[in-house]
């Protein structure tokens, strides 16, 4: 068995035999623990609950109405049957022209049709996962390192590096400003990788932020521009949260506007990378965008997206659906309304234990500051409340450090993949969660009146969740830190 198990290793190639994916990490950790025990209302009601997963579905009604109402945009259907031919048999790696059109007025509209997008620059492929791996493939090679903005998506370190070996470099952005991107932290990083020999291709921003869910300022965004262009290296942008920004004032600035002004700026150097999978709560349909400005990654992209190709089928129904206006803009105004409810909601429960979160005017989470519930600041600590939060809570959460976070002690947590009643259970475990904790170190007399305050601002509907949810055992790492 031992000669067949590494015989087998040496006929693999590197990428197969090695374990470059990073799916070992606590970010997948916790998604398997909550598959492992997933929360049902009824059938588990004391499992996981799922809050590692940045996916929006508190829209998906509004798609089901307009699927309802547009059968015709299915191939599939009987009103839409005499389309099944011509689009079952389209493959041209170009995408359907409708499509291009399509995306490009959607991208358009999602960022208040301050700008337009050209559809012959737009390239599709299998998610942003697949759009920032062919960018990578187009403007570096292995061992040329982005630089990247902490705390980012852990999936970067996946969707750029495994099969390209390009490398990324933390660009180290803390608590200590609000996690802002700063022309020296950038400087910093650029140095130290030149100091080790370190090829630097470009900057890598995510704009709004996973996991910050704060979006860059037109100061900052021309910054990285000059940046970019004096050292002659690449800007991608990652916008797939742009329209889950919830907020007029300040608005969200896409890189597009800012290359749009007078600025000076090489734009072969600027390249947007969008999907659906965020702003329309579609992961499932892969619709992924590369956007560049530079006609011979346009190019190379188009060719290259062969191997990751939005169905034809999908292009023709996101197509009839992108096209209709009326729906779109209905769609994008409802659906910044009711992320904006959700996180005024997650956000005053937490504040009602005592949980602080970085303020925040976009994506589909927060990010959520438990550092003073460390035993001592470190990754070990976090990791250590984490397994409690997941095991005893039964929340998954993700711990900052799988973001690259330089502070222990921020978990991301989201809240737009669940109904109202779910999110309720969550923030009542907290709740029961911070109470817990509480009673471990405050004395009796103090402890008192904290627990009767919270009980006031809590309705009673959420005091019998509360009641009702899993306890944290006396033997939890965390209380015995605690006493
Ligand atoms: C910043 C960021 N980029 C890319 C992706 C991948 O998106 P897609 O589902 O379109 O591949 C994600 C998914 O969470 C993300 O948060």
């Amino acid at each position: 068995m031992a000669f067949a198990l590494s015989n087998q290793v040496q006929l693999l190639s590197k990428i197969a035999a090695g374990n470059g994916h990073g799916e070992d990490s606590p970010y997948f950790d916790g998604w398997k623990a909550f598959e492992s025990d997933p929360y049902h209302p009824t059938k588990n009601p004391n499992g996981v609950i799922q809050m590692g997963l940045a996916e929006n579905l508190l829209c998906h009604e509004l798609v089901e109405d307009w699927l309802m109402n547009n059968p015709k945009a299915s191939i599939c259907s009987a009103e839409g049957l005499n389309e099944f031919k011509g689009i079952a048999i389209f493959q041209d790696y170009h995408g359907l022209p409708e499509f291009r059109n399509a995306v490009a007025k959607f991208m358009g509209k999602v960022r208040g049709n301050r700008i337009t997008f050209d559809p012959d620059r737009i390239v599709m492929s299998g998610g942003a996962t697949g759009a920032h791996e062919t960018v990578a493939f187009c403007l570096a090679d292995p061992g040329d390192a982005f630089l990247v903005p902490t705390p980012y998506y852990p999936g970067f370190d996946r969707d750029l590096r495994w099969r390209t070996g390009v490398q990324l470099v933390p660009v180290v952005c803390d608590s200590s400003n609000d996690f802002k991107v700063t022309m020296e932290a950038l400087e910093a990083a650029y140095e130290k990788a030149q100091e080790s020999n370190i090829r630097i291709k470009g900057v890598l921003i995510t704009n709004p932020s996973n996991p910050l869910g704060t979006f860059l300022d037109r100061e900052t965004l021309k910054d990285i521009v000059s940046f970019i262009n004096e050292k002659n290296i690449h800007l991608v942008c990652d916008e797939i949260y742009a329209a889950t920004v919830f907020t007029k004032e300040p608005s969200f600035v896409s890189i597009a506007e800012i290359i749009d002004q007078d600025i000076a700026c090489n734009r072969n150097l600027i390249h947007i990378v969008y999907s659906l999978s965020k702003d329309m709560g579609f992961p499932g349909f892969r619709v992924g965008i590369i956007y560049s400005y530079n006609d011979q990654v346009v190019s190379c992209a188009r060719k290259m997206s062969s191997f990751g190709l939005v169905s034809s089928q999908t292009q023709h129904l996101i197509a009839t659906m992108l096209s209709d206006d009326q729906f779109v803009e209905k769609f994008i105004a409802e659906s910044a309304k009711r992320i904006a409810e959700r996180h005024k909601a997650f956000t005053w429960g937490l504040s009602q234990v005592g949980i602080g979160c970085l303020k925040s005017n976009a994506g589909l989470f927060l990010w959520m500051d438990l550092h003073h519930l460390l035993k001592e600041q470190t990754y070990e600590a976090e990791m250590a409340l984490w397994r409690v939060i997941i095991n005893e809570v039964k929340l998954n959460v993700s711990p900052g450090s799988s973001f690259h976070c330089p502070n222990p002690g921020w978990f991301r947590v989201c809240f737009a993949n669940m109904d109202d009643r779910t999110m309720e259970i969550a923030l009542s475990r907290i709740t029961s969660f911070m109470l817990k904790n509480v009673e471990a170190k405050v004395p009796n007399k103090k402890k008192l009146c904290w627990q009767r305050s919270l009980r006031l601002s809590m309705s009673s509907r959420r005091m019998d969740d509360f009641m009702a949810s899993p306890c944290m055992s006396p033997q939890s790492p965390l209380v015995q830190a605690r006493t």
